[in-house]
């Protein structure tokens, strides 16, 4: 029984370093695979030349979604930059931080069943950024499609009737409009029902797994980011995204002239992206 035992144990321990080493192949292979060329030039620019650039132009900006994990690290990102002459968070609820109370910061609390009476909320804003969304434990299956496709898709209408020319969308990756799950399927209908509405820019992100200290409780998004912590430190591009990565890499994209209709960022795009004021800081 003893010996049996042993060799029971040895296989397993085989079987399971045959595993760990083919989880490690493939990482190693996703994380040097070609997503194809970052959708835009972002070489030879100055971070700094562009932000004054920028600057000048004294834009305006939406963001929707400003009080979730990305919403609010970017709206902290885009104060501190001061690239928009004005900002305002399109929400449901009053924000009262320190940037949500910025002098150039404005808010509109809307209805978000309601949204064709809250139309000026969304008028004269050359950019907007969306990072709304909810999830199916949270919201059930109607709900989840009521807040990541209707909000989301109305909201996108609304700004381009009020004039935004540029539209900038948190999505996800593995968002496929004909997937079977429901998840992915909603993100990539989104994505293009958007793209129909024709804006003069139109930027969609599709980052990985976020990681961040999410204060919301989701047990489960918990114990994934945990695991997650030693791939994301070995391949870092595969399956996740720091929130300030994409973030930074939203904010750069802005500041980057482009004569692109649509961009596509996928994780590794994004993670590129985002390191452009580092490799000009060298
Ligand atoms: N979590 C991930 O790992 C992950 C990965 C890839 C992509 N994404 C996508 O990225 C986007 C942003 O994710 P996140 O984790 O930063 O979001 P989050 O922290 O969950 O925040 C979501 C935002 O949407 C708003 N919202 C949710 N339900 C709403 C409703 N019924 N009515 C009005 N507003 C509502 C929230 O407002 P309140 O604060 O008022 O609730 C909040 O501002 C989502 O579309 C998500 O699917 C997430």
């Amino acid at each position: 029984m003893k010996v049996l035992g042993l060799g029971g144990f040895n296989v397993v321990v085989f079987l399971l370093s045959i595993l760990v080493l083919s989880l490690a192949y493939l990482l190693y292979h996703l994380e040097n695979s070609d997503p194809g060329p970052l959708p835009i030039s972002s070489m030879s620019q100055d971070i700094n030349n562009l932000r004054q650039v920028y600057k000048a132009l004294n834009k305006s900006c939406f963001i929707l979604g400003a009080s979730g994990e990305t919403g609010k690290v970017l709206l902290k990102e885009i104060v501190q930059s001061q690239i928009f002459t004005k900002v305002t968070l399109i929400g449901r609820r009053k924000l009262t931080s320190e940037d949500a109370t910025h002098e150039n910061v404005n808010q509109e609390i809307v209805d978000f069943d309601k949204l064709d009476e809250h139309a000026a909320a969304f008028q004269g804003h050359d950019v907007g950024f969306c990072c709304l969304g909810t999830t199916r434990a949270k919201a059930g299956e109607a709900g989840f499609i009521r807040v990541d496709y209707d909000y989301i898709l109305k909201s996108a209408q609304l700004a381009k009737a009020g004039g935004c020319t540029h539209f900038n969308l948190e999505s996800s990756k593995g968002a496929d409009k004909n997937s079977s799950l429901l998840y992915s399927r909603i993100k990539g209908q989104v994505e293009a029902a958007i793209e129909e509405l024709n804006f003069d820019r139109y930027s969609i992100f599709r980052p990985g797994v976020l990681m961040c200290d999410r204060q919301e409780s989701r047990p489960m998004e918990w114990m994934a980011r945990k695991l997650l912590v030693p791939v994301a430190s070995l391949f870092p591009t595969v399956i996740t995204t720091p929130i300030l990565v994409l973030v930074k890499a939203m904010v750069n994209n802005v500041l980057l002239p482009s004569e692109n209709k649509m961009e596509l960022f996928h994780n590794k795009h994004i993670h590129e992206l985002s390191k452009l004021e580092e490799t000009k800081a060298k």
